[in-house]
């Protein structure tokens, strides 16, 4: 939503939502960010709510403790960003939660040799349409279009 301070969003049904309820509570959440691979058991963690089943349990997904919020980061997935909810917007079916990004970590292996984050590594993939959509396929770069 915003580059500085780096801000994010997640909106999040207040109805039949195990973690409706905790973010309201808590005000911090983790955007854990899976690769392609994961598509699977992420697709089982948004089918079941929390309030009936042990995700972490079931999946055997593993829950690391993160440095600023008490929400946990996922070892399996190679990206994570700790939140903290600074706004809510009430809009309709889904409230808004407005967050501040107060860290970003990324698991070694998905990094370049310059230290940089490698979407080839990180194989990222999207929900569109009813289906899971690889994020892959090099277009252009930021600027690409410009006449010199
Ligand atoms: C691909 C995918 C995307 C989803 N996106 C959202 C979303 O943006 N907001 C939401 O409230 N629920 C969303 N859901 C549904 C919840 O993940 C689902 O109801 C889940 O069981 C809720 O778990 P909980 O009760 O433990 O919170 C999504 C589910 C899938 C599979």
């Amino acid at each position: 939503m915003c580059s500085e301070p780096p801000t994010v969003y997640v909106s999040v049904r207040p109805v039949g939502r195990y973690s409706y309820r905790q973010l309201k509570e808590s005000g911090e959440f983790v955007i854990n960010i899976p690769s392609a691979d994961l598509a699977r058991v992420v697709d089982y963690c948004g089918n079941v709510s929390g309030g009936e089943v042990d995700k972490f349990k079931e999946t055997g997904l593993t829950p690391v403790p993160a440095a600023h919020v008490r929400a946990p980061l996922i070892a399996e997935c190679p990206v994570n960003v700790e939140c903290r909810v600074k706004q809510v917007i009430p809009l309709g079916s889904h409230d808004a939660f407005i967050a501040d990004v107060l860290a970003v970590h990324f698991n070694e292996d998905v990094l370049d040799e310059r230290g940089r984050p490698d979407l080839d590594k990180i194989k990222p993939y999207g929900y569109c349409i009813n289906e899971y959509r690889l994020v892959s396929g090099k277009l252009g770069f930021y600027g690409y279009s410009r006449k010199e």
